[in-house]
């Protein structure tokens, strides 16, 4: 992987270090090398917006966070906001590495409504969102979020099958989500 990339991680850790951030992100990472084989799109864009997608949350007190995210959200407004700060935040690691300035913009944009746009920008933008949703496929990232909404596992499964082809909007991802889930599922009959 091209350094400037490390060096953009080692930047956005400070941001990172809530929410079991840190862990998510290098989750997603993963899952986007994946949809670069696969997907056209260029890792200049792809990468960085992964890499920094959710500094923004570190601006949001940590009792707050399940008030903003998740099954029922009481306060859905805070997730614009960790959206918006983290674009600002990323501008400016962004800009401190001298990272292209058109590219610069670009990644700001897929940032800031990485969750709450509808409508992808661009293939970059497709693959960044693929790449976060599929976190919550892989193991540890279920396992985070089954013990953070007390959702049965079972029933977690269901869903995440079910929206598969709503939520995903590149073939990879769909396949890499569907592949996913049988293997949470064979764990799941694994463990009775
Ligand atoms: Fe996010
Ligand atoms: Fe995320």
């Amino acid at each position: 992987m091209n350094p400037i990339y490390q060096r953009i991680y080692e930047h956005a850790k400070p941001y990172l270090r809530t929410r079991k951030n840190l862990i998510h992100t290098k989750i997603a990472l993963g899952y986007v090398l994946e949809l670069l084989k696969r997907e056209k799109g260029k890792e200049d864009g792809v990468i960085p917006a992964v890499l920094l997608h959710d500094v923004g949350w570190k601006t949001i007190p940590e009792k707050l966070h399940l008030t903003a995210f998740g099954p029922n959200p009481s306060n859905p407004k805070l997730a614009r906001v960790h959206e918006v700060e983290g674009a600002k935040i990323a501008g400016i690691i962004l800009e401190k590495l001298h990272y292209p300035p058109k590219k610069v913009k670009e990644i700001c944009q897929i940032i800031r409504g990485h969750d709450s746009r509808k409508r992808p920008l661009s293939q970059n933008d497709r693959m960044v969102k693929d790449a976060d949703k599929l976190t919550r496929y892989s193991q540890k990232g279920m396992a985070i979020d089954l013990d953070r909404f007390h959702i049965p596992r079972r029933e977690y499964l269901v869903f995440l099958e079910a929206i598969i082809d709503d939520w995903f909007l590149t073939p990879t991802g769909k396949g890499i989500a569907r592949k996913e889930i049988l293997l949470r599922k064979k764990g799941h009959r694994l463990r009775g």
